[in-house]
């Protein structure tokens, strides 16, 4: 669905090769929905992933979907004996597509050792390992935060990236850094792709997977969907008086299966050089269009038929006041495009909050359901 006709052809990839890949943060949210693409598209897939900020139980709603169990082991990627203890025991494996990370802004603020510890480390790693393995691609999950406010918009991959707003965002430009030298240094042995996201959102249509947040939401659709459920007394609008059309800060949703989407085309671009591929390359992934915070919240109602009691509260501080996507080289180089329509996505995010509910249910008279 993410990808034009005419790239699929020219990809061949309707046919499915069985090339190994391995996805670090498997389980997490964007990983999970990823390693369904994956699977469905007939690669072997072997995830990592050490649960810090995951569950375990993805693995069956993965299980569910695919009728395939991934190679799973839970591992810290950085830890270099293990992984390479993994990588030595699954041999083959051509392509990584790197998720685990800690990506909490606010936390990075609070504890900034642990964000660079574990985010550089994890890379570092992983690079290290990949010529001993043999493994030449590597796609990476890098962010729009590195823009900051751009001062155009929508923002293209040639706008300048801004000083960092926080350790985290630092850790995404600093790991962008770090691709770039190493890909350089390789004599074309190791090729990547880096992929700026823009806001994740939304959850796979069967409801067997989704966005599993951490105590208090601190993205806004997550914290929608649970004041929604009664969950949350109230959403907090942070700020009505930026400079935009309602006064509300406006970003670009980008529904998580469409975006899992955009890491197969990434692969599939770098196991193809007859599509051009050169060193390392970098993608905006997003739609292409702006919402406000209350027109999320105003179509979220619409669709889904319920109400979400919110409040205008001060602005939050490190806030960006408006970012979305110029996607047009994803679009020709990758064939790669945003397809599912943003209501389908707030009421995919409905359902997946309600299948929480009724497993917090089950779970409480003493059986999982684990999406059964
Ligand atoms: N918002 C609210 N109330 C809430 C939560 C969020 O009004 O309770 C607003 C925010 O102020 C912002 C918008 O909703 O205007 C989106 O906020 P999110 O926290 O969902 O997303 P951010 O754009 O702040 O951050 C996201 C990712 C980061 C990434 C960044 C890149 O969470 O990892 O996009 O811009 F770095």
């Amino acid at each position: 669905m993410g990808f034009t006709d005419s790239l699929k052809k020219l990809l061949n990839i309707d046919e499915a090769d069985g090339n190994k890949v391995l996805v670090t943060g498997g389980l997490g949210y964007i990983g999970s929905h990823t390693v369904v693409e994956l699977i469905e598209q007939g690669y072997q897939v072997c995830i990592v992933d050490n649960l810090s900020n995951s569950n375990i139980k993805v693995l069956e709603g993965i299980e569910k979907i695919t009728e395939v169990r991934p190679v799973y082991e839970n591992i810290d990627v950085c830890d270099f004996v293990a992984m390479d203890k993994f990588l030595t025991k699954n041999p083959g494996i051509k392509s990584i597509i790197h998720f685990a990370a800690y990506k909490a802004v606010g936390e990075s603020v609070t504890k900034p050792l642990p964000y660079f510890r574990n985010n550089l480390q994890s890379l570092v790693t992983l690079l290290e390992l990949m010529p001993i393995h043999h493994i030449t691609n590597i796609v990476f999950s890098s962010s729009c935060t590195v823009y900051g406010q751009p001062d155009t918009l929508p923002v293209n991959e040639t706008c300048p990236i801004k000083p960092a707003l926080s350790p985290y965002g630092a850790t995404k430009q600093m790991c962008e850094e770090i691709i770039r030298d190493t890909v350089a240094a390789s004599n074309g042995e190791i090729r990547a792709i880096l992929l700026r996201y823009f806001n994740p959102i939304g959850a796979h249509p069967s409801s067997l997977i989704g966005e599993l947040p951490n105590g208090v939401p601190n993205n806004l659709l997550p914290f929608v969907a649970q004041t929604a459920a009664g969950i949350r007394k109230k959403l907090k609008i942070f700020g009505n008086d930026y400079n935009t059309p309602d006064g509300s800060c406006i970003r670009d949703y980008i529904d998580v299966v469409d975006l899992a989407k955009a890491h197969l085309a990434a692969m599939r671009r770098m196991e193809h050089p007859e599509t051009g591929f050169s060193g390392v390359e970098v993608y905006n992934i997003g739609t292409g269009s702006g919402l406000s915070v209350i027109e999320i919240v105003n179509k979220f109602e619409a669709v889904n038929g319920v109400k979400v009691p919110h409040e205008i509260a001060p602005r939050r501080e490190g806030d960006i006041e408006q970012v979305w996507a110029d996607a047009t080289l994803a679009n020709t180089k990758l064939g790669w495009s945003a397809v599912v329509p943003i209501e389908e996505t707030l009421k995919n995010i409905w359902q997946w909050q309600i299948r929480l509910a009724d497993n917090k249910e089950e779970t409480k008279r003493g059986r999982f359901l684990g999406g059964s």
